[in-house]
């Protein structure tokens, strides 16, 4: 079968496509013939050796698609032959099949295709266990997520919504703005510019946010904090602008403020009953059609590496998906 594979740790355009056996699946596993795999921004770190997980190399990278089960593994009950399924898969989702755990596996809602498949169970799964079990995020409050147009960013809006909190999106450019906005953002801030804290509080009456997202840190992190109001609640979700912030803690202390770590890939080892149960509630909500994966452009397995690169530079939004079967 063809996959994209990393041979060693370094530039993601020395990814190659190759022809690799078909994996065969263990027990407890289900092979999936993959129709769409979408790109996530660990993909970009962990061809390159700076995400936390360095897979034993050669590795195929990808960590969520959707398909059909084309074979199933000992001991598998609940999954079968013909399923239409959607998976995070932490690598291995860029190939024309992968063996995936059962227990890792959900139905793909009625009505969903595979980009869309593709592009939920992680970010979608991220966003509410952030805003739902971490955030508490409740009906009227506020809510300011950081680089509001990308994966985890428009599943935090869309959740946002549905639950019934006010959204302002932070996006660097005019056109990831118009996409924030389009997923149901209430506002948009340029966060690019320098006085957009300022922003924030006039969009708030000067009393700040009552949530954070942040997926991005960096530069961005102090100047949410900042803007963030009495028992107000930060979310550390990611650090896609490369730094790892350090904040000052008198800033939680002045406005006896919650800082929260997000972890969904730990949460789902931990307890996958809660997480699988967000999928099922998430699953509801797109067929009530309150979220909408937001597949921006499909390339084949050969268009993977670019479109990687391009997302690691900050070129890209929404979700882009990769179809390894043309
Ligand atoms: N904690 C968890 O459980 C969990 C789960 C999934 C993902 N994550 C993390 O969440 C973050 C976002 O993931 P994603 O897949 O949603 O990524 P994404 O689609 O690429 O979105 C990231 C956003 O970050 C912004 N950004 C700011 N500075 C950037 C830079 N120097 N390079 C690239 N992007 C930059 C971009 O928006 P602007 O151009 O508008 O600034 C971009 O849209 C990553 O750090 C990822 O590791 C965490």
């Amino acid at each position: 079968m063809k996959a994209l594979r990393c041979n060693a740790f370094g530039p993601i355009d020395a990814l190659r496509v190759e022809d690799i056996p078909a994996p065969v699946p263990s027990a407890g596993q289900v092979l999936v013939d993959v129709h769409a795999a979408s790109i996530n921004f660990p993909d970009a770190l962990m061809v390159q050796g700076l995400y936390q997980v360095k897979p034993p190399l050669p590795f195929t990278p990808g960590a969520e698609l959707a398909g059909v089960v084309c074979a199933v593994g000992d001991g598998v009950a609940h999954v079968k032959v013909g399923d239409r399924v959607a998976c995070s898969t932490g690598t291995g989702a860029f190939a024309e099949q992968a063996a995936v755990d059962a227990s890792r596996v959900i139905p793909l809602p009625d009505g969903m295709d595979y980009a869309a498949g593709a592009s939920f169970v992680l970010v979608y799964g991220t966003s509410l266990h952030a805003l739902q079990t971490i955030g508490r995020l409740r009906a009227g409050e506020t809510l300011l997520v950081l680089g509001a147009a990308g994966g985890v960013g428009i599943a935090a809006i869309e959740i946002a919504k549905t639950l019934g909190a006010r959204v302002i999106a932070a996006a660097s450019s005019d056109e990831k703005r118009a996409l924030a906005r389009r997923a149901g953002a209430d506002e948009t801030v340029d966060y690019t510019q320098p006085e957009w804290r300022r922003e924030v509080e006039r969009l708030t009456d000067g009393n700040g946010v009552d949530v954070v997202y942040d997926a991005v840190g960096g530069q961005y992190a102090e100047p949410a904090l900042r803007a963030t109001a009495w028992r107000g609640r930060y979310l550390v979700v990611g650090f896609a602008a490369g730094e790892i912030p350090k904040l000052p803690l008198n800033l939680a202390l002045l406005k006896e403020r919650a800082i929260l770590g997000v972890f969904w890939g730990a949460a789902m080892a931990r307890e996958p009953r809660q997480l699988l149960a967000d999928l099922q509630q998430l699953a509801g909500w797109f067929k009530a059609g309150k979220v909408k994966p937001p597949v921006t452009e499909q390339v084949p397995l050969a268009g993977a590496a670019d479109a990687i690169a391009r997302l690691a530079e900050r070129r890209a939004m929404g979700k882009i998906v990769v179809l390894p079967r043309g």
